[in-house]
C-alpha cells in the first residue's frame, strides 16, 4: 500500500472505527487533509465514503478512534459544535428546502457557520445564476443550480473545510464540468476539500491526493500522477 502524508494536516483521523449496530463500516482508517488541500475519496457503492464523512461531520451514531480538527479532538462534539469550528458538510442529495428561496436556503449556511471574509457577494460572484434567481424558490432550479445552492451554502459557513460528498451525481456532464471548474478558486481561498466521488476520473483530476476505499478499509492511498490507472481500478474492485 502506498501512504501519504501532509506536513500541516488540518484534519486528521487515526484508526477510525464507524459501526451501524455490530457493523464495521469503517475499519481502522486513517487519513489527512491539509489547509487548501484538495482530497479524493473514491470507492464503489457501499464502500463506506458517505459513513466516513458523516463521522467526521459528528453524523454517526458509533465512532472510535481519533478525528482531530485544527489541532482539536472533534470526535464526540456535536455537529453543531464541529460547524462552527469549521467544517462544513454538502451532503450527498443536496438536502435544500424547496419551498425556501435560494436566498433563504444560502442564509441557513450563514447562520450556522463561522464569520468570515466569504459573505453573500461572493458566493453570488461564483455562480452568478444565483444572484439572479435569489428571489426563486429553490425547488424550482435545475439540478445543476440546486447544487450550486447546496455548495454556496456550504461556503457561506465560512469552513475551511468542506466535505462534498457526491456532488455530481444525476447532474449533466456538462454542469458537473462547471461545478469542478470552481474547485479550484475554493482551494484559493485556503480552504481544505475532501471530494467524495464514485466518477473516478473527474474526482482523481482535480485531486491532490486520493484514498481509495474498499470495504471500509483504505486499498490505495498517494498522488493520482503517481499511480496508473489500471493500479487503481484494482483497488477500486479489489481485484
Ligand atoms: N444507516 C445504516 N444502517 C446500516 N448500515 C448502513 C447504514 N448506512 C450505510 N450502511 C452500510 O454501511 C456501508 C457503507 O455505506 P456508505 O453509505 O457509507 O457507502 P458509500 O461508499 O457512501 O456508498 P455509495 O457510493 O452508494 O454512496 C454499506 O455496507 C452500507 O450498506
Ligand atoms: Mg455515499
Amino acid at each position: 500500500m502506498i501512504t501519504a502524508t501532509t506536513p500541516k494536516p488540518l484534519l486528521t483521523l487515526s484508526g477510525v472505527c464507524v459501526f451501524y449496530g455490530n457493523f464495521r463500516a469503517i475499519d481502522q482508517i486513517d487519513i489527512a487533509v491539509g489547509a487548501g488541500e484538495i482530497v479524493s475519496i473514491i470507492g464503489a457503492n457501499g464502500a463506506g465514503k458517505t459513513t466516513l464523512l458523516k463521522a467526521i461531520i459528528g453524523q454517526a451514531d458509533r465512532v472510535e478512534g481519533r478525528i482531530c480538527f485544527a489541532g482539536a479532538e472533534i470526535l464526540g462534539s456535536t455537529t453543531a459544535a464541529i460547524v462552527r469550528s469549521g467544517i462544513m458538510l454538502v451532503p450527498e442529495g443536496r438536502r435544500l428546502f424547496p419551498s425556501l428561496t435560494v436566498e433563504e436556503n444560502l442564509q441557513l449556511g450563514w447562520e450556522v457557520g463561522r464569520r468570515g471574509q466569504i459573505g453573500f457577494d461572493d458566493v453570488f460572484r461564483l455562480f452568478p445564476v444565483l444572484r439572479e434567481q435569489r428571489r426563486q424558490r429553490a425547488g424550482w432550479l435545475s439540478g445543476g443550480q440546486q447544487q450550486m445552492v447546496a455548495l454556496g451554502r456550504a461556503l457561506l459557513a465560512n469552513p475551511r473545510l468542506l466535505l462534498c460528498d457526491e456532488i455530481s451525481l444525476g447532474l449533466a456532464p456538462q454542469v458537473v464540468a462547471e461545478l469542478y471548474a470552481l474547485i479550484p478558486a475554493i482551494k484559493a481561498r485556503g480552504i481544505g476539500i475532501l471530494i467524495v466521488e464514485q466518477d473516478l476520473e473527474r474526482s482523481l483530476s482535480v485531486a491532490d491526493r486520493f484514498y481509495c476505499l474498499l470495504e471500509g478499509r483504505v486499498s490505495l492511498a498517494g498522488r493520482p500522477a503517481e499511480v496508473t490507472h489500471e493500479t487503481v481500478i484494482r483497488h477500486y474492485f479489489g481485484l
